[in-house]
């Protein structure tokens, strides 16, 4: 969604998880890619919960603190949505131009989308010509509910910044891994980035994602189950899960494995999905981002599950670390910036 008639200019990047607040800054040289700011904060649980902010206050502070923390001076700001307010569907029209499409956009997609069409915002993506050609072409279709974006926009302006682009979790991965991994044009990439309390699943094929899918599932699931299992706090069943705490008596390991396995199955039921869909192909790597994917074995199991080679994705691996950057902590954080990197690549006026 692009709410910025066609300017361009420098944007700061905002990913509001509903664990933690990411800001990222890049800028482009004449070398490429180089990221000038990074900041994270956490948030409390209770402040978003399954992607709808219910503290705006405490979701508009944490922005404000950080941009100030952070030394931000730019106002305009590029964020995104994932989860069950977003829904993005591929679908075939009949072949028309990019401005045909916007004219008719509203009409052709309220069969697609199980909400009023005037509850939601709608974009796409023009994908190509169908494989059975016939004067169609698929069109990645994205509807994102009005609310939401407002809820989102609002603490954004709350926060003294300017939303000028809502973009979509897995289209900031696209960019992101776009610009720091050469994928060989014949493969299909998934891309999973396992937030608190989202889990989103992509597949990118010639540099464009083809197939998209949220679980309701992510870092929360592995701490409640410790928990359950341990019978503690959230907070030490967090701690121990990441390690900030150990207990010689008590190990998270049984309930990490648990849930690992409940993950890996849903991941690889999307992935059999998509292609079940698409004859013939395979998917060739599967990258995780997000904070869920530093949880201990998670990358190794879902390898073995899903029988296709797991990395983690390093964000930063092909931009330049600007000055100001605290590089001791950059691989700690890297996890966390896979959306927020991929966003601030965004310059506001594109598409
Ligand atoms: N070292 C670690 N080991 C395991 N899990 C971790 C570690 N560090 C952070 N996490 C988990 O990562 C999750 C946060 O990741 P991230 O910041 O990507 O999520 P988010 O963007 O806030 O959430 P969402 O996208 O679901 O709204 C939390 O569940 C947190 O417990
Ligand atoms: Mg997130």
């Amino acid at each position: 969604m692009d709410l910025s008639f066609g300017k361009k200019k420098n944007a700061v990047a905002l990913d509001i998880g509903s664990s933690s607040i990411k800001v990222a800054q890049m800028n482009q040289t004449r070398r490429g890619w180089e990221i000038i700011r990074l900041g994270y904060a956490e948030l409390p649980p209770e402040a978003i919960v399954d992607g709808s902010i219910i503290d705006s206050i405490t979701v508009t502070n944490a922005i404000k603190s950080l941009i100030k923390e952070q030394n931000i001076g730019v106002k305009d700001t590029v964020s995104s949505l994932t989860g069950h307010s977003v829904i993005i569907k591929k679908v075939s029209f009949p072949a028309m131009s990019e401005e045909e499409l916007a004219d008719s956009i509203q009409w052709e997609a309220e069969q697609y989308i199980p909400f009023p069409i005037i509850d939601v915002n709608i974009d796409f993506q023009i994908l190509g010509a169908t494989t059975e050609g016939r004067g169609q072409m698929e069109v990645m279709l994205v509807a994102v509910k009005k609310d939401v974006i407002n809820d989102y926009t609002n603490v954004i302006k709350e926060a003294g910044l300017n939303p000028v682009v809502i973009d979509v979790d897995s289209f900031a991965l696209e960019n992101m891994m776009e610009i720091n991994y050469a994928v060989a044009p014949g493969d299909n990439i998934a891309m999973v980035n396992i937030g608190a309390s989202i889990t989103s699943i992509s597949v990118i094929f010639g540099g464009l994602t083809i197939f998209t899918r949220s679980i309701p599932m992510g870092g929360n699931q592995f701490t409640e189950e410790i928990q359950r299992q341990l019978n503690v706090s959230f907070k030490d069943a967090e701690d121990l899960k990441t390690g900030k705490k150990t207990d010689a008596g008590i190990s998270p390991s049984a309930a990490v494995e648990m849930v690992s396995t409940n993950l890996a199955f849903e991941v690889k039921r999307s992935l059999d999905f998509f292609l079940g869909g698409s004859h013939g192909s395979y998917v060739n790597k599967i990258y995780l981002s997000g904070g869920g994917s530093k949880t201990a074995g998670l990358p190794a199991f879902m390898q073995e599950k899903t029988s296709i080679p797991v990395e983690v994705a390093d964000p930063f691996k092909n931009i330049e670390i600007g000055k100001d950057i605290d590089r001791g902590s950059l691989q700690d954080m890297a996890p966390f910036f896979g959306v927020g990197v991929g966003l601030a690549t965004r310059r506001f006026g594109d598409r």
